[in-house]
């Protein structure tokens, strides 16, 4: 155990439970829970995440469980966000959550914009196709998301090639996983 603990948030989209994107994050935040941190799971499966409304000029939050999400997201060191690729981008799930993001204590500002000025991202991403740099312009999507929101660093892992390699057989890739997590 080394250096200052924080809280690792893990945040899981997709519609598995035990599928290879819950694996993967579960392997980041076991490396974190290694080097001392403490971490929190939400899988997106389990809340209700609404979308945003509009009214009169202004952006209005739904009424939704992104409220009980908020103080860990607040009090985070670091988040790991897990998705599927699903047609080409994040799933449904982990598109709504980052939009839902937008309006942060029931507003949108430009305080509420800079949400996690030292937190780190990691993305991580799994998905059918072998190639390993295919979706590579969704970890740079990530990039600047995370950028604008003042985020400090924003990391990238995926898992390509599930099909035919399930995330449980990659060792080496689990590996590398906790090892992002134990470094974070
Ligand atoms: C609705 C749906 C759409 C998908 N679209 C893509 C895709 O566009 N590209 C790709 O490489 N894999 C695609 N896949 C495969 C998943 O990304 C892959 O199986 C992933 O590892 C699933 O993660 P999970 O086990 O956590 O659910 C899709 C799967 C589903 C269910």
């Amino acid at each position: 155990m080394t250096g200052i603990t924080m809280k690792v948030v893990g945040v899981i989209g997709g519609a598995k439970r035990d599928g290879n994107t819950y694996k993967l994050v579960k392997a980041a935040l076991d490396g974190a829970l290694e080097a001392g941190h403490t971490t929190v799971t939400w899988r997106l499966m389990d809340v209700y995440i609404g979308h945003l409304g509009h009214f009169a000029d202004e952006i209005l939050p739904p009424i939704d469980d992104f409220e009980k999400m908020q103080p860990d997201l607040e009090s985070m060191g670091a988040l790991v966000l897990g998705s599927p690729i699903w047609y080409g981008h994040v799933d449904t799930r982990t598109f709504n959550f980052i939009n839902r993001t937008y309006v942060y204590n029931r507003s949108y500002s430009e305080e509420n914009a800079k949400k996690w000025p030292n937190a780190k991202a990691v993305n991580i991403l799994t998905y059918e196709t072998e190639d390993e740099h295919t979706y590579d312009h969704i970890l740079e999507w990530y990039n600047h998301i995370w950028d604008w929101y003042g985020m400090k660093e924003s990391i990238g892992l995926v898992a390509a090639g599930t099909t035919k390699k399930p995330v449980a057989e990659q060792k080496e890739l689990i590996e590398r996983a906790k090892e992002i997590g134990r470094n974070l």
